[in-house]
């Protein structure tokens, strides 16, 4: 950018207040009317409701698992046993940890035999609001199917339970007292609740109720916090059409792959960024292929959920690979318009791919604009989701 450019852009910053922005980000992001609307639309369940932060509206909840307070405080305790993978050392929370907003730290999941997983393990934070499931699976939309995956997936083994240890698995929780009580409290009126069926139902709902509101930026909007200078700036970038960054990563949720009660039904975007650009034919590594590797429609190679960016800060390293550690990385990342791999096998120019979404075509960013968008990131930083006790391992003693 020009210096005069930039100088304008500096003064357009100084003169928006904190109201014009919580004004702004309102229209852009839609948090306010429609979704307030939509909260009050029909309550989900039985004994259930919903705390939900100011401006979020309901989850979707499937018919067939309606969610109920035993049920979610079964699933959490599933959630973080050990004994529901083949060999008894694997939680889901062995790689999505309470303290990481649910993710783990690792570039790419480790699964209970020592296999590496492609990818790494994602936040979930605001699983409940994604409308598919996974770094890039068009197919994949309920939490229900999702689980199935870690638990008995082969490639690569994660929690590692077979056909062969299925039902030894399933009788730890039978032989247990106290999970008995919780089935059955969970699943009332049913004579044999100890089911694999009704113990991924149980996750799930414990699942939706990973619900993440309460950082910086919210009470910013509530009028209950303000920005330093520099995050408002950051917040001015990040919502404005320099950076481009909540074209996808917009809404209450910071991802344009949102779904809730009353939402319009759109068909799910997946976006390639320019992370790779094998020998200029526009090809990502294997098995990383994004939604290619489901579709095999190849102008989804490299294209990825654009994930949501509350609790990021807690979240590193950074992409579906993990291959950018820092949130300075993911910004340079942006700024240049991809990246050039100059050697080794993944050679190529990411700036140059022909699949690169047009909205990730670089920006022209002083070394303080960029420092004003990490500032800015870090604001959606919900330090009540990594402590709040009803989300917490409940084996662990207080
Ligand atoms: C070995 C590490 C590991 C374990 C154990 C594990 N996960 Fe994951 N999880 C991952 C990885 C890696 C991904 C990304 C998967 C992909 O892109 O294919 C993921 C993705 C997810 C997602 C999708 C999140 C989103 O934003 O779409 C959910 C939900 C999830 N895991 C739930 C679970 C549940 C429930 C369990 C236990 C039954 C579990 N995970 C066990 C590593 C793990
Ligand atoms: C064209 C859509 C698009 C735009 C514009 C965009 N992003 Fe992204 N973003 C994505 C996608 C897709 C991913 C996941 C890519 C992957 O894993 O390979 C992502 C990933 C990220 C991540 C890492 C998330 C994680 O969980 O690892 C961060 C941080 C991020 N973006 C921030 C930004 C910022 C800041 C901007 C503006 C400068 C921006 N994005 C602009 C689509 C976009």
């Amino acid at each position: 950018m020009s210096g005069s450019a930039r100088d304008a852009a500096r003064r357009g910053a100084r003169r928006a207040a904190v109201p014009a922005l919580v004004a702004f980000a309102a229209v852009v992001t839609g948090f306010s009317g429609t979704t307030a609307a939509a909260a009050t639309a029909r309550p989900a369940a039985d004994d259930w409701k919903w705390a939900l932060p100011p401006g979020f509206p309901v989850p979707l909840v499937p018919k067939d698992n309606r969610m109920s307070k035993a049920k979610v405080e079964l699933g959490r305790f599933l959630f973080y046993d050990p004994k529901l993978s083949g060999n008894g050392t694997q939680s889901c929370s062995s790689c999505h940890l309470q303290a990481k907003a649910f993710s783990d730290g690792r570039a790419q999941g480790l699964g209970s035999t020592g296999e590496l997983h492609p990818r790494g393990p994602q936040s979930l934070t605001n699983v409940a609001y994604n409308t598919t499931l996974t770094w890039a699976n068009p197919a994949l939309v309920r939490l229900e199917r999702q689980a199935e995956t870690p638990l008995f997936g082969e490639h690569p083994v994660e929690m590692g339970v077979t056909d062969r240890n299925k039902a030894r698995v399933l009788a730890r929780f039978q032989r247990s007292k106290a999970y008995r009580a919780r089935y059955a409290a969970a699943y009332p009126r049913v004579k044999k609740p100890v089911t694999w069926a009704n113990t991924v139902k149980a996750i799930a709902a414990f699942q939706r109720t990973l619900i993440s509101g309460d950082s910086r930026y919210d009470r910013l909007l509530q009028r209950k916090a303000r920005f330093t200078a520099s995050e408002q700036r950051g917040a001015e970038l990040f919502f404005g059409e320099r950076a481009e960054c909540h074209h996808c990563h917009g809404g209450f949720n910071f991802t344009e792959q949102t779904t809730f009660v009353g939402a319009r039904r759109e068909r799910p975007v997946f976006r390639n960024t320019g992370l790779f650009n094998i020998g200029g034919t526009g090809a990502f590594p294997e098995p990383n292929t994004g939604a290619f590797s489901i579709t095999g429609n190849p102008a989804d190679m490299g294209a990825f959920r654009a994930p949501t960016l509350r609790n990021i800060a807690l979240t590193a390293p950074y992409m579906h690979d993990g291959s950018l550690p820092t949130l300075e990385a993911v910004i340079d990342f942006y700024a240049a318009g991809g990246r050039d791999i100059t050697e080794g096998p993944n050679a190529g120019d990411g700036r140059l791919s022909p699949f690169r979404d047009p909205l990730t075509s670089g920006i022209d960013l002083s070394p303080e604009e960029k420092a004003d968008l990490v500032a800015f990131l870090k604001t959606l930083t919900d330090r009540g989701f990594v402590t709040r006790r009803s989300i917490s391992d409940p084996f662990r003693r207080r």
